[in-house]
């Protein structure tokens, strides 16, 4: 049976650039989409060619419930998950002084709740597989307590990944579970211009499935834990 991904949020934008590039792997995936279902639908469409097996699936991802049943779907389905990529997370650029309750809550359930409720999800299946990798992804300067003004929610949340990366690695290493982080600088949708960045330019999607390759690889198999940052020299703030 083909290897299995889950790729949180991928009927746009990064996760979907995650998502085909498993399936060119030869991975069978889960196309999970919360909003966007025409446009998961339409990604299925095209991965089916390739990875006939493929699915979409909906979910709430802050919502313990809807993450339950979504993964005893999957589990259903292919009584197995190799790869869960918690790529979900929202942004906000708004004063903090500004900023309501439930934006911030959506910020931080988002960003961190629903890559702990999946991962949560996974955690003891993997552990009986003896193998799994999760990969977070965060944001550039997550591991440097940084917060910059009119994101602060989203700063806090990537920093708190970046704990849970860590403590996720070292308590489910002795089971063969790798655990790691990514941590693009804007990515190409963003609203900067090119010359803010140090290398000329911001990160494209291939920039961080590359990451993510090799992290899920043979050759990453002794880092666990690890933030890697794919952000070309960039520094939130400078
Ligand atoms: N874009 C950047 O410049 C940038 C830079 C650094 C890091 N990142 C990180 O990269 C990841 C992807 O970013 P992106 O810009 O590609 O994302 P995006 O286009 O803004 O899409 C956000 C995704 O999250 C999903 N989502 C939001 N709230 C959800 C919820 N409560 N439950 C389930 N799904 C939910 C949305 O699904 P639906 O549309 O189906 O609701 C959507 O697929 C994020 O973790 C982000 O922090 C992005």
């Amino acid at each position: 049976m083909k290897k299995v991904a889950v790729v949180t949020g991928s009927a746009k934008g990064l996760g979907k650039a995650i998502a085909f590039s498993l399936v060119e792997d030869g991975f069978t995936v889960v196309i999970h989409f919360r909003k966007s279902k025409s446009d998961a639908e339409k990604i299925l469409n095209l991965v089916r060619k390739k990875s006939p097996k493929s699915i979409i699936a909906f979910g709430d991802l802050t919502d313990e419930k809807q993450v339950r049943s979504m993964f005893l779907q999957v589990y259903k389905r292919f009584g197995k998950v190799d790869i869960l990529v918690n790529n979900v997370g929202n942004f906000l650029y708004k004063e903090f002084s500004k900023t309501t309750n439930s934006e911030f809550r959506d910020i931080f359930e988002s960003n961190l709740y629903s890559a702990f409720l999946c991962s949560r999800a996974v955690v003891l299946n993997m552990r009986k597989q003896k193998s799994g990798h999760i990969i977070n992804i965060g944001s550039v300067g997550a591991e440097t307590m940084t917060v910059t003004e009119k994101s602060t929610p989203y700063f806090m949340a990537k920093n708190a990944l970046y704990s849970l990366t860590k403590i996720m690695a070292r308590e489910e290493a002795r089971y063969g579970i790798h655990v790691n982080m990514i941590s693009p600088a804007s990515l190409e949708t963003d609203i900067f211009k090119a010359e803010d960045f140090p290398m000329g330019r911001s990160a494209n999607y291939s920039d961080v499935v590359k990451v993510l390759k090799f992290l899920t690889s043979n050759d990453a198999y002794y880092i666990n834990g690890a933030n890697i940052e794919v952000a070309g020299g960039f520094i939130p703030g400078m």
